[in-house]
């Protein structure tokens, strides 16, 4: 009889939920990211995968059976997470809406309101994607992204896709027709590194989008450890 062979499941990192930017102890700059996108994510995986991580930030925690969730709060906070993380898994999925800015300063003290205004210096937060990619190069990590965009999605998304050099990218349209941020249900467009058409269109429940889009990442990250052995002979 022929042998079959079993592929190994691979195991996912997922990121999920804002990011907080404190600059005093009660005050924060983040974004509305409910986390939801991630949290279906991590239970669409959980069959399919050898072992699932949640990073997840400051929203409710959900209970997921079998997925172990890390609790992260500012972008660099996620950075050192992911970094730690990511040695022990296959494919990093980031939905986490990272504030790409962060206030220059933390004062320890409640700033006091009797000022008119307030001028608050923001800095650059370092790009987590890039970061990973660069330093798991010639690895066999996997890595996804999510654009959120609110104009020219798709090109934004493939630049982005392009610039972090990442395998793949959903692009999803935020704040038009109650989409994106917060929302139970959205309209992705899944992009492939290599691929010059959109690869599909996912659209409904985050749930159901979940659902569609785990076995097609799957399907990818296969197709990219096949051709990396390819390259090794
Ligand atoms: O959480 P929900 O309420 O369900 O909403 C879901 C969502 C809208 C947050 C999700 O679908 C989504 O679009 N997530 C990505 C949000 C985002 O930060 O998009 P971006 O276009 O700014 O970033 C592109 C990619 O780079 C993202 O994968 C992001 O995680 C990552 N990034 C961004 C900034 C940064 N400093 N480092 C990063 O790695």
């Amino acid at each position: 009889m022929a042998k079959r062979t079993q592929k190994r499941r691979p195991s996912f990192l997922i990121t999920a939920g804002p990011t907080r930017e404190y600059f005093d102890p009660v005050r924060f700059i983040s974004n509305p990211s409910s986390g939801k996108m991630g949290i279906a994510l991590a239970s669409a995986s959980v069959n399919r995968a050898s072992h699932v991580t949640l990073c997840l930030g400051p929203v409710a925690s959900p209970k997921i059976r079998g997925v172990r969730i890390k609790r992260f709060e500012s972008a660099v906070d996620l950075l050192r997470l992911v970094e730690r993380e990511m040695k022990t898994h296959d494919i990093l999925i980031m939905t986490a809406a990272v504030c790409d800015f962060r206030p220059s300063s933390f004062l320890r003290s409640k700033i006091k309101k009797n000022a008119h205004k307030l001028r608050l210096r923001l800095v650059k937060n370092p790009d987590i994607l890039c970061r990973l990619v660069r330093r798991f190069q010639g690895s066999k990590k996997f890595f996804a992204g999510f654009a959120a965009e609110t104009d020219n999605v798709s090109r934004n998304a493939i630049k982005k896709l392009h610039e972090k050099n990442i395998h793949m990218i959903m692009a999803n349209r935020v704040f038009k027709e109650k989409r994106g941020f917060s929302t139970d249900a959205s309209q992705i467009k899944v992009f492939i590194r290599g691929e010059t058409r959109p690869f599909c269109i996912l659209k409904g429940e985050k749930k159901d989008i979940a659902k569609s889009l785990i076995p097609i990442i799957i399907d990818k990250y296969a197709l990219f450890t096949e051709s990396c052995l390819v390259r090794k002979r």
